[in-house]
């Protein structure tokens, strides 16, 4: 076993933390408050190769691993989720997913586009009646020979109303079930296909979360991604690689509201000297490095395994189960441990602490990873 990182990998991290600190830092705030997606932050995250991370440079992307992912995702959650959820859906949900599924024609179309931050990608698989419960898609793609016509409602699409180009499951066949479901390469403009209200949000309120409608919607045949039947498995290994992004995303939240309460502990003074001293505090300090290492671990494994070729569907749920798990329960001390301050928002910690809720609940709640992982379980 090796944990030490390679130069590219430092080299890739402190390039992500200066990102983080010099251009996502100074106007979080106010993003936060008035809602504002980060359009021009997410045009040089693009230049900078974070936007097609792991995706192959034959493709436009940066050629990087599953670690550098992980290690870029976490420095820019420290500052700003809403910037590294924009992040982790283009890298893992669409530009994976083209990568490994698409056709060539796909892929030089779309991926190449998107994997240099030109266009930005959405991920549709949510509905008001399909959330955890995935394989029940109400929304539909019936096959007219040369195309598809798409009906139905999506719902928390991330990049919903700013994306270029969405990725749409759907219901062919509801005879067959979860074999009967499709993936289609849908274009923003395509008539019949409108964008809902932006949704007001507990937290990263910067990100860009909407309602998509589809209204006879006619898709060419060529924009169905893979064999006819396959959208749910598509779907399922597609979320599994999110997962990972997700748990980082959480790591790196977690680390952030850490970094911040150390420092805020070491300042402060009460009772004549400073917080830190006080064991109150020393010891929610010393749990928060636990399980922040912990969760550092765990997702650092899953990128390994997914890097290795390994299977990673337990490993990225085990990894967003327990950062998740970590960044709510340590963000609202790091809260605790700023006191009044924490619930100011110039001190930052409030809002990674309702940054912290949503990890619990996209890409898979935590309901659904123990699902996962207890069916893994039970299957050896
Ligand atoms: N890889 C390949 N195939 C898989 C798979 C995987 N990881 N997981 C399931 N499958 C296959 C199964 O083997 C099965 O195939 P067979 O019929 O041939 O055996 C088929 O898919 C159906 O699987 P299940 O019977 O297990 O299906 P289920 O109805 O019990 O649901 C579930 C399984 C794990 C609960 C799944 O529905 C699920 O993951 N739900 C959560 C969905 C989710 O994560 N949504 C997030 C929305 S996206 C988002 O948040 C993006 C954003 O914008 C941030």
């Amino acid at each position: 076993m090796d944990f030490t990182l390679t130069e590219e990998h430092k080299l890739i991290r402190e390039a992500a933390r200066d990102f983080a600190n010099t251009e996502l830092l100074p106007g979080v705030i106010e993003r936060d408050n008035k809602q504002k997606f980060p359009k021009e932050l997410v045009k040089k995250m693009g230049d900078l190769g974070f936007l097609g991370l792991m995706v192959d440079p034959k493709y436009g992307g940066s050629g990087m691993d599953a670690i550098s992912y992980v290690l870029v995702m976490e420095e820019l959650s420290k500052i700003d989720a809403s910037a590294s959820v924009i992040v982790s859906v283009n890298n893992s949900l669409v530009c994976y997913g083209l990568e490994a599924f698409a056709s060539e024609e796909q892929k030089q179309k779309y991926l190449t586009k998107l994997a240099t931050g030109e266009f930005i990608g959405a991920f549709c698989l949510s509905e008001p009646e399909a959330g955890s419960d995935a394989t029940s898609q109400k929304t539909t793609a019936i096959d007219k020979g040369d195309h598809y016509v798409i009906n139905g409602t999506k719902n928390w699409i991330t990049s919903g109303g700013r994306a270029d180009v969405y990725i749409v499951i759907a219901q062919t066949d509801k005879h067959k079930g979860s074999h009967g479901i499709n993936a289609f390469i849908v274009e923003k403009g395509t008539p019949g296909f409108d964008i809902g209200p932006k949704e007001d949000k507990l937290g990263i309120r910067g990100s860009d979360t909407h309602t998509l409608q589809f209204n006879d919607v006619k898709v060419p045949k060529e924009n169905r991604i893979g064999d006819d039947g396959s959208g749910f498995r598509f779907a399922m290994k597609t979320l599994s690689g999110g997962r990972i992004g997700i748990a980082a995303q959480a790591l790196g939240i977690a680390a952030g509201a850490y970094e911040l309460a150390l420092k805020y502990s070491k300042e402060r003074k009460a009772f004549g000297t400073e917080i830190c001293n006080h064991q109150a505090i020393a010891f929610k300090l010393a749990d928060m490095y636990v399980d922040i290492e912990a969760a550092r671990h765990l997702v650092m494994k899953a990128a390994w395994d997914k890097d290795q070729g390994n299977n990673y569907d337990v490993s990225s749920a085990v990894a967003k189960l327990f950062a998740s798990k970590a960044a709510m329960e340590h963000t609202v001390e790091a809260v605790q441990i700023h006191g009044g301050n924490g619930f100011v928002k110039e001190y930052h910690v409030e809002r990674l602490m309702r940054d912290a809720k949503i990890t619990q609940i996209y890409e898979g709640t935590s309901e659904i990873q123990k699902i996962v992982i207890s069916r893994n379980l039970i299957k050896e």
